[in-house]
C-alpha cells in the first residue's frame, strides 16, 4: 500500500516520465496583487494560462501547498474538509488537451494508485461529448458509470474572470452504506458522502470577460488538481482523511499534548482534527512569511491559530500546547518541504507568541463573561443577548463555546440561533474580503494600449538620459499628464523602490515627471508641466534626476546589507516582509519575534559599515532561476518560475533578486547608521535607517545636540558624558538632602503646632494650612499631632498648583465626628470632593487659592458638631 509521501513522489515521477518539467510548490502567498492565498495548484500559472506570460516549458508538473478558508466552520466535522492541502497536478499551456490529459489520469488511478476500476465514475460537463468518448474509446470506461453534470459541479473558473473550461471528474464509490441505495447513480442526492471526488480535469480553454461573455483563450490549456489526502484516503482505505498516514500521527500527538483520546467520542474527534489540520495550515503560513495580525493573510492566520487553541481549551487543555505541534508537522513533511526545517525555530515563536496572548485573551475573556452575566441578573434579566455573546466573540476573540458554558453553570442562557444570525450579517460584510480567485479590474485604457503598442522598453539600469518617442498622452483628474514614450530611463515604483524624478523636454515643451507607475509593464509617467505643449509621435529627451536617482540607489543596496546582517546577527529565520526606498531614507521590514538589543542593533550596523569599507562590488546578472538558487539567492516571497531573473550580488556577502537600481560599488555607501527599531505587528520589526548624506546629516545632528548638551553643563565633547554622570550624581544626593531636610522641618512644624491647639467646647482642635506640602507630609503631621496631642481633631489643608488636604480625629471622638466628613466640606470649598475613614481622610481640589477658606468651612462645621 502507497504511503501519502509515495503517492506524492509517484505522481511527480509518472508526469516527469511524460516529459513533465517539476517545479517546486510555490509561496502561499501568491505572486498576484489580487489573491489573498495560493488556493490551488494553478494560481501560479495565471499568467500562463491567460497569455499574458509566455510558459517556460510547455508541460508542467507539481504538488502545490494550498489554503482555504471558506469553509472553516466545517473543518474537523468533517472526513475531508482541510484549511491546508496538498494538491497534485499536472499542467499544459498549449500543449496537450483533452486526450492525454484524461488517459494519463486513468493510467495513473488504475496502473499506479492500483484503485479498483468496479468502484471509480466520471462526470463530464453536460455538453462535452469529446471528453465523454475519449474515457469510452481511450480508457474502456463503462459509459453507464459516466455522468454529465452543469455548471456547478463540472465547469472549473478561477473566478468570476478570468481563464476557466468544462472540466470531467473523476470519482470514487464508497457504496451505499454512505448514502443512496444499490442503484445509486454520481450526482443523485443525498450521495454526496459517498461518491469521493479524487482529480478535478479542467479543459481551460475560455476567458470569461468583464460582461459574463466567454472568449477562446489563445491555446489550449489543461489544469488538474488531485487532493493528495483524498487519494491517500482512497489508496488506504479510509473513509476519513485524517485517518491515513499523512495525518493521524498528528492526530495521536494532538491526542498526547492535550491528554485525549481520538475515538473516545465525536467532540473529542472534533477537536482534534480540527488541531491537526490548523497545526499544518499555522505552520506553512508562518513559514511563508505570514504573522498573525487583524489583516489580510495576517487574520487568517489568526482565526486558524485561535480555532485551535480554543479546541485544546474545549479538550482541558489550558497549558500552550500548539507550538509543540510543530515540531511534529516539520518532522512529517520536511522532506517535501525543505524549508520548513530551516525556519522551524522561528515558527514555534511565532505561534507560541500568538498561543500566549490568545489564553490571556481567553483568560480576560472569562471575566468579561462574569461581568455581563451580572450585569444581566442586575436588570432583571436571565439572559444574555445575541449583541452581547457576538460581541465578546468578535471584539475579544472569546469562543461562543466558552460564553455558553459559563452561562449554563451560572443558569443563565444564550441563544446560538441569534448569535449565528449576527455572525452571518458579520459574514455578509466580510464576503467581499475572502480569498476568492478575482482578475483585478484592470484599466482597459492600459489594455487597448498594451495590444496596439507593447509594453514600454526600460533603458533605466544603463542610462540616465534617452530620447525617446511620445506614445500617448492624457491629462489625469487633477490636471497632470499621464505620458507614456517607447522606452524611458525612468524606474517605475516597484519592489518598494520609489519612482525616478526628472525632466522631460523637448519642441518648446518642458515638464517635471513627479511620478511613474508601471502597468502591465507600460511606464505611465506623472508630468507636471513647466512650459509649452507636447505633442504625440514627436521625440523628447527624458532625463532623471541623477542625484535623487543616486541616494535612493544607496538606500536600495543598502537595504541587501542590511538583510544580510540581520540574517547573521538574528538568524536565518529573518525574512523580509516588506521594505521602501526613497531617497531620503530606507525602511526594512522582517520577521523576527522580539525587539532587537542595542547590542545586536550595534553589531547590525557595525557589519553593515565594516562592508561599505571593503568596497565591494556590486554584480548584477540575469540568470534562470535554477542558475540563480545554485549561487544561493535569496528568493523573496517565494520562487517565480522558469523566467530569466535578476541576480544581485554584493561581493560574496549578499546574493538577492532584485529588479532596483543598485550601486556598481558598495564603498560608495559610505556611510550607514540606523535611526530607529521597532515593532509594526506581532513578530514583525521595523528598521529605519540612512545612508550617505543623508547618514552624514543625522551624525553631524547627534554632533550638535551633544555640543550643545556639552555647553549648557560647562564642559567639551571629551568629558561630556564624565560630567553629567557626576551632575546626575549630585542630582541624586541633593534629593536625598532635600527629603531628610523636608521631614525634619515637618517634624519641626508639627511640634510648633501643639502650640496652635485651640480648644472648642472641650475638644483640642488644630487647623491650619501651609503654601508646599504634599500629600504625605500632611499625613505624618496629622499622625504625630494626634499622638501628641491623645485627644483631638485636626484639619490640615496645602495649596500650591492644587489644594490638597488631610483631616485626623481621634478614636475617642469619632461619635461624633468623621474626618470623611469634614474633608469632604473642605475638598468641595476648593472645587474638589472626597472622603475617607472616620479617624482619617484625605482630598483635593483644582483651587490652590482657596485653601485657607476651606479649612476655615471645615472648622465651622466641625464647630456645629462639637
Ligand atoms: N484548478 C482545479 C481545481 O482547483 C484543478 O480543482
Amino acid at each position: 500500500m502507497l504511503t501519502g509521501n509515495q503517492i506524492r513522489k509517484e505522481f511527480i515521477e509518472f508526469f516527469k516520465n511524460k516529459s513533465h518539467k517539476h517545479f517546486e510548490s510555490a509561496s502561499l502567498i501568491p505572486d498576484d496583487p489580487t489573491l489573498l492565498l495560493t488556493v490551488a495548484g494553478m494560481v501560479p500559472f495565471k499568467p500562463y494560462f491567460l497569455g499574458q506570460k509566455e510558459a517556460p516549458y510547455p508541460r508542467v508538473t507539481t504538488y502545490q501547498k494550498c489554503i482555504r478558508t471558506n469553509d472553516l466552520e466545517n473543518v474537523g466535522r468533517t472526513a475531508r474538509h482541510h484549511t491546508f492541502f496538498e494538491m497534485l497536478g499536472n499542467f499544459s499551456f498549449g500543449d496537450y488537451f483533452k486526450e492525454e490529459a484524461i488517459a494519463w489520469s486513468w493510467e495513473f488511478v488504475t496502473e499506479v494508485l492500483k484503485l479498483d476500476k468496479d468502484k471509480l465514475w466520471v462526470s463530464v460537463f453536460t455538453t462535452d461529448d469529446e471528453a465523454e468518448q475519449i474515457w469510452i474509446d481511450k480508457c474502456k470506461f463503462p459509459k453507464e458509470r459516466i455522468v454529465r453534470l452543469g455548471e456547478d459541479e463540472n465547469w472549473w473558473a478561477a473566478g468570476p474572470t478570468g481563464s476557466c473550461g468544462p472540466c470531467s471528474e473523476i470519482h470514487v464509490d464508497l457504496g451505499p452504506s454512505y448514502g443512496g441505495d444499490e442503484n445509486s447513480k454520481l450526482g443523485d442526492e443525498g450521495t454526496d458522502n459517498r461518491f469521493i471526488e479524487i482529480w478535478n480535469l479542467v479543459f481551460t480553454e475560455w476567458n470569461r470577460k468583464e460582461d459574463g461573455s466567454l472568449e477562446p483563450l489563445p491555446k489550449k490549456n489543461i489544469d488538474t488538481g488531485a487532493g493528495l489526502e483524498r487519494i491517500a484516503a482512497m489508496v488506504q482505505g479510509k473513509s476519513n482523511n485524517f485517518e491515513t498516514d499523512l495525518l493521524f500521527p498528528l492526530v495521536e500527538e494532538a491526542g498526547r499534548l492535550t491528554n485525549s483520546k481520538y475515538g473516545d467520542n465525536q467532540d473529542v474527534n472534533f477537536s482534534l482534527k480540527v488541531i491537526t489540520d490548523h497545526s499544518r495550515a499555522v505552520t506553512f503560513l508562518i513559514n511563508d512569511g505570514v504573522i498573525p495580525s487583524n489583516e489580510g493573510r495576517g487574520y487568517v492566520l489568526r482565526r486558524i491559530l485561535r480555532r485551535a487553541v480554543r479546541h485544546g481549551r474545549l479538550l482541558g487543555q489550558s497549558e500552550l500546547f500548539l507550538y509543540k505541534m510543530v515540531d511534529k508537522v516539520v518532522s512529517m513533511m520536511g522532506e517535501a518541504y525543505p524549508d520548513l526545517k530551516k525556519n522551524i525555530e522561528h515558527i514555534k515563536k511565532v505561534v507560541k507568541i500568538e498561543e500566549e496572548k490568545f489564553s490571556r485573551t481567553l483568560d480576560q475573556g472569562i471575566q468579561l463573561v462574569n461581568q455581563e452575566i451580572e450585569k444581566a441578573k442586575k436588570e432583571g434579566q436571565n439572559k444574555l443577548s445575541g449583541d452581547v455573546t457576538f460581541k465578546l466573540y468578535d471584539t475579544y476573540g472569546f469562543p461562543y463555546e466558552l460564553t455558553e458554558e459559563i452561562c449554563g453553570e451560572n443558569g443563565v442562557e444564550v441563544s446560538k440561533e441569534e448569535f449565528e444570525a449576527k455572525m452571518e450579517e458579520q459574514k455578509e460584510k466580510a464576503r467581499s474580503a475572502r480569498e476568492v480567485i478575482m482578475e483585478k479590474g484592470q484599466d482597459s485604457f492600459i489594455e487597448e494600449f498594451y495590444d496596439k503598442n507593447g509594453t514600454t522598453e526600460f533603458v533605466g539600469y544603463e542610462s540616465s538620459e534617452e530620447k525617446a518617442r511620445l506614445l500617448n498622452i492624457r491629462e489625469s483628474k487633477d490636471g497632470k499628464l499621464l505620458m507614456i514614450f517607447d522606452k524611458t530611463p525612468f524606474y517605475a515604483e516597484a519592489g518598494g523602490q520609489t519612482s525616478d524624478h526628472g525632466t522631460i523636454k523637448g519642441n518648446g515643451f518642458e515638464g517635471r515627471v513627479i511620478d511613474v507607475q508601471k502597468q502591465k509593464g507600460i511606464y505611465v509617467h506623472t508630468v507636471e508641466v513647466v512650459a509649452g505643449n507636447a505633442k504625440e509621435q514627436e521625440e523628447y529627451t527624458l532625463e532623471i534626476d541623477r542625484a535623487i536617482r543616486a541616494a535612493i540607489t544607496k538606500n536600495h543596496s543598502a537595504t541587501h546589507l542590511l538583510h544580510k546582517a540581520l540574517r547573521e546577527v538574528l538568524g536565518e529565520h529573518v525574512q523580509q516582509a516588506g521594505s521602501y526606498v526613497n531617497a531620503q531614507r530606507l525602511r526594512f521590514d522582517f520577521n523576527h519575534y522580539e525587539a532587537m538589543t542595542e547590542e545586536q542593533l550595534d553589531r547590525v550596523e557595525d557589519l553593515v559599515n565594516e562592508k561599505i569599507a571593503q568596497a565591494l562590488e556590486v554584480d548584477i546578472r540575469n540568470m534562470s532561476m535554477d542558475e540563480a538558487k545554485k549561487e544561493g539567492a535569496m528568493a523573496l516571497f517565494g520562487d517565480k518560475y522558469g523566467s530569466v531573473v535578476r541576480v544581485v550580488k554584493v561581493g560574496d556577502f549578499s546574493i538577492e533578486l532584485c529588479g532596483g537600481t543598485h550601486i556598481d560599488n558598495i564603498g560608495k555607501i559610505g556611510l550607514f547608521k540606523i535611526e530607529s527599531e521597532s515593532g509594526i505587528a506581532a513578530g514583525v520589526r521595523r528598521i529605519e535607517a540612512v545612508t550617505g548624506t543623508q547618514a552624514y546629516k543625522f551624525v553631524k545632528q547627534i554632533e550638535n545636540n551633544l555640543k550643545t548638551i556639552a555647553k549648557t553643563v560647562k564642559s567639551d565633547l571629551t568629558n561630556v558624558v564624565d560630567r553629567v554622570e557626576r551632575l546626575n550624581e549630585t542630582l541624586r544626593e541633593n534629593s536625598k538632602e532635600i527629603e531628610t531636610l523636608k521631614a525634619k522641618v515637618t517634624s519641626y512644624e508639627a511640634k510648633s503646632l501643639n502650640d496652635d491647639a485651640e480648644e472648642i467646647n472641650g475638644v483640642k482642635v488644630v487647623a491650619k494650612t501651609f503654601k508646599d506640602k504634599n500629600a504625605e507630609e500632611l499625613r505624618q503631621m496629622v499622625d504625630s499631632l494626634k499622638e501628641k496631642l491623645g485627644s483631638c481633631v485636626v484639619i490640615l489643608g496645602s495649596g500650591e498648583d492644587k489644594a490638597i488636604f488631610a483631616v485626623g480625629v481621634t478614636k475617642d471622638l469619632i461619635g461624633k465626628v468623621k474626618a470623611g466628613v469634614l474633608v469632604k466640606e473642605a475638598a468641595q470649598v476648593a472645587g474638589g470632593n472626597g472622603g475617607g475613614r472616620p479617624d482619617f481622610a484625605q482630598a483635593g481640589g483644582k483651587d490652590a487659592d482657596k485653601v485657607e477658606e476651606a479649612v476655615a468651612k471645615a472648622k465651622e462645621v466641625l464647630k456645629t458638631l462639637l
